[in-house]
């Protein structure tokens, strides 16, 4: 089978993405792949053969971990004005496992493309993609499918001149802390907990600098539990797993940087507790309409034991070691049984 890896992009998860696609090429079976590694580089060009292998060449993950902390986005990335095209002989490719995060890649755009080729890929389609990139609208779907979640709202770019509305709908909702998110990024890439009004107006400046749109959470006090999808029709969820963040919120430094964020599988959960989490996790995947895979993120609130659903990744961290993959694992399905798993999901 010739399956063509995208990865990289353009996109703040750039990084991320090597680290996801390093793992996925390495433990590709090549009696059974013939594997085209693709690199989309941070201006969004397509490199093919050696000059994509160039992109993985000696990056294990400690290489890797360098780049991440030597590139970690500290500033949105600058406009590119270069036209790319993908440069890729569709009719030689039986499958594409586009393992991408982020913008132009998760979010339904590298999805569209690969319909219009009509040619198989791993993952969620172009509306699941879009509608899991993009946290506000992930929220309202999950709210009307009546999944209960945190309190949000949000703001445009163009509003930020009116900040007086959001900062009293924050504090007459929900008050604080609350979080900051850029609506359309991965990762913690542009997120701050605010704590006050002052620290809430230079944190929705700094999220607006990254997305024309911007959502403003609750905070709730809440050990964080994650579920893996795996499935079309029929999706199936693994058990959940914990995270214990080695800051004060699982961000951008505490997921790839300090190295010191704990992994727990199974969290420690209630058994109700366990399968309403794993319940609620192929609810969302249906919600969205997703396909393949998806990591299903949780609160469970450490006053009242609530479950609260926090978003859904199409295309989740994917190296051996992330958590998609050690929750399979729990479950008996190693690290290149699962990817047999994708390819084969794509194809069916
Ligand atoms: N956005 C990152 C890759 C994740 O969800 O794991
Ligand atoms: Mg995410």
């Amino acid at each position: 089978l010739r399956v063509a890896v995208l990865f990289g992009g353009k996109s703040g998860e750039h990084e991320v993405s090597l680290m996801s696609a390093a793992s996925l090429i390495r433990s590709m079976d090549p009696e059974k792949y013939e594997v085209l590694p693709v690199a989309i580089d941070k201006k969004g060009k397509w490199q093919l053969r050696d000059k994509a292998a160039a992109f993985l060449e000696g990056k294990v993950e400690r290489g890797l971990l360098e780049a991440i902390q030597k590139d970690a986005p500290s500033a949105p990335p600058a406009l590119v004005e270069e036209k790319s095209l993908a440069p890729l002989d569709f009719e030689q490719i039986d499958v594409v496992f586009p393992v991408l995060h982020g913008t132009y890649g998760e979010d339904g755009t590298v999805q569209g493309l690969l319909e219009l080729a009509q040619v198989p890929y791993v993952g969620a389609g172009v509306l699941a993609s879009a509608v899991g990139m993009d946290k506000v609208i992930m929220k309202k779907v999950f709210a009307q499918e009546g999944i209960p979640q945190v309190r949000f709202t949000h703001f445009m770019r163009h509003e930020m001149k009116q900040l007086e509305r959001v900062v009293a709908e924050v504090e007459e909702t929900f008050g604080y802390p609350c979080f900051v998110k850029p609506a359309n990024l991965g990762s913690s890439v542009g997120v701050s907990k605010a704590k006050d009004r002052e620290s809430l107006i230079q944190a929705m400046r700094l999220a607006a600098r990254y997305d024309r749109k911007v959502i403003v959470e609750e905070f709730v006090p809440a050990r964080e539990v994650e579920v893996a999808v795996l499935g079309n029709d029929h999706p199936v969820a693994s058990v959940p797993g914990e995270i214990i963040s080695s800051n004060e919120f699982y961000d951008y430094r505490a997921k790839y940087i300090d190295g010191k964020s704990e992994m727990r599988i199974p969290a420690e959960l209630p058994k109700d507790t366990a399968e309403e989490v794993r319940s609620l996790a192929i609810k969302c995947f249906r919600a969205i309409d997703c396909a393949g895979l998806a990591r299903v993120d949780f609160f469970i609130r450490k006053d009242n034991h609530q479950v609260l659903v926090n978003e859904i990744n199409t295309m989740p961290g994917f190296t051996q070691f992330s958590m998609y993959a050690k929750l399979w694992e729990h479950s008996g399905l190693s690290y290149p049984e699962l990817v047999d798993r994708l390819i084969q999901l794509a194809i069916e």
